[in-house]
């Protein structure tokens, strides 16, 4: 995994702003590639640690955007460099774990977003979110397209799999890159078949055993659910490498995934396999009950550390700080919102080639 270079980053042509910032994954990637990145803004206040403690000398700034005016936002870019506003807006709004919502509150992010584009006019714009943005979000996402077609901005966006981009994880997002500048396209992935795909025991396979419920001496976030009896006598009835509940015994499964309708839950409970991609990191994605979950074959759920590592954070990533007892729920809840880093290190390079070719334009 690549390491910051801080030299390389005060010589970057790009002086970013991530807003919605989390604990960083976006920023991570865009520094990784050489971009500087010079705030984060987020109102969660479990993730000014993680944010500034491993993102070089990006500042957090605990702001609701909602409130925001331009004025705050623009002033944050270095001077002389091109700028770039990033951002991944809360996706729950659109995605299919909140069903028979019409409207979210949260929807209106977006458009806040939209009013700094319009307002400050960066010559390049990231966003990323959840496919169903193009979908059931489709309303939200041309309002946001017509704002940078009023700001001639030019513009790409698509739906990618993380996988095309090396991370061991099926994690499919909407992707968009907008330029000012000139033309611009969201880069091919270098990992375009399965027999490339990052698999999960290229992330994992090399951590230490450990027990559910247990947290490893040596690392805070390798640590795994505690399992009830009963859960556990179901992880232990689930094959190792891929096997689901549907290889269970009748008397370990659940009512309602007994019924006909129950089959779209076929992936709860099940293990992981060694050698495909992890499904989506989620926000709960360490319990068994909420996915596909459960390690390949030891007999728990996947820790906060696998979790992190399957969205390719580094394994030096500090989510939490050393002196406090660690909140489970708030670090899960950072990792599964995460844009994973080397999707956003992706991004990153192809921003700064396309900078590159604008500066040096072919003859
Ligand atoms: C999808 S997550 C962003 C993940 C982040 N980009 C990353 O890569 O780690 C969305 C974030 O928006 C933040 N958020 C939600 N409402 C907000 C608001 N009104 N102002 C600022 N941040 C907000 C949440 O706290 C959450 O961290």
């Amino acid at each position: 995994m690549a390491r910051l270079d801080k030299s390389k980053l005060d010589a970057s042509p790009i002086s970013a702003v991530d807003l919605f910032c989390g604990a960083g994954g976006l920023t991570h990637g865009l520094l990784q590639a050489g971009i500087r990145v010079e705030a984060g803004i987020d109102l969660d206040p479990f993730a000014e640690h993680a944010y500034v403690t491993n993102n070089a000398s990006a500042r957090f700034l605990r702001w609701d955007i909602s409130r925001k005016y331009s004025p705050s936002i623009a002033k944050l870019f270095s001077g002389n460099k091109i700028r770039l506003l990033a951002g991944c807006a809360p996706c729950q709004p659109f995605s299919k774990l909140t069903n028979g919502i019409k409207r979210h509150r949260s929807w209106d992010l977006l458009d806040n977003f939209a009013r700094f584009i319009e307002s400050i006019k960066p010559e390049l714009v990231t966003m990323e979110n959840v496919p169903e943005l193009a979908q059931r979000g489709r309303e939200v996402l041309d309002t946001f397209l017509k704002t940078l077609e009023r700001c001639r901005y030019n513009v790409d966006w698509r739906v990618v799999n993380c996988t095309e981009y090396g991370a061991p994880q099926s994690r499919r997002r909407l992707v968009l890159l907008a330029s000012r500048l000139g033309p611009i396209t969201i880069p091919q992935g270098r990992y375009n078949s399965p027999e490339q795909w990052r698999t999960v025991r290229q992330a994992i396979g090399a951590l230490p055993s450990i027990n559910a419920g247990d947290q490893h001496p040596d690392d805070r976030l390798h640590v795994a659910a505690l399992l009830s009896p009963l859960n556990a006598k179901r992880i232990r009835a689930t094959p190792h490498d891929g096997g689901t509940q549907r290889d269970w015994p009748p008397k370990l499964r659940l009512a309602c995934h007994q019924r006909a309708s129950g089959a779209r839950y076929k992936a709860i409970y099940g293990r992981m396999w060694w050698d495909k991609p992890a499904p989506t990191m989620t926000t709960l994605c360490n319990g068994i009950g909420n996915g596909r979950f459960g390690h390949p074959d030891q007999d728990r759920a996947i820790t906060l550390r696998e979790a992190a590592l399957l969205q390719t954070f580094p394994s030096s990533y500090e989510f939490w700080e050393p002196t406090r007892e660690v909140n489970r729920k708030a670090v899960t809840r950072m990792i599964g919102n995460a844009v994973p880093p080397e999707l956003a290190r992706s991004l990153g390079v192809a921003l700064l080639e396309h900078v590159r070719s604008i500066n040096s334009p072919q003859p």
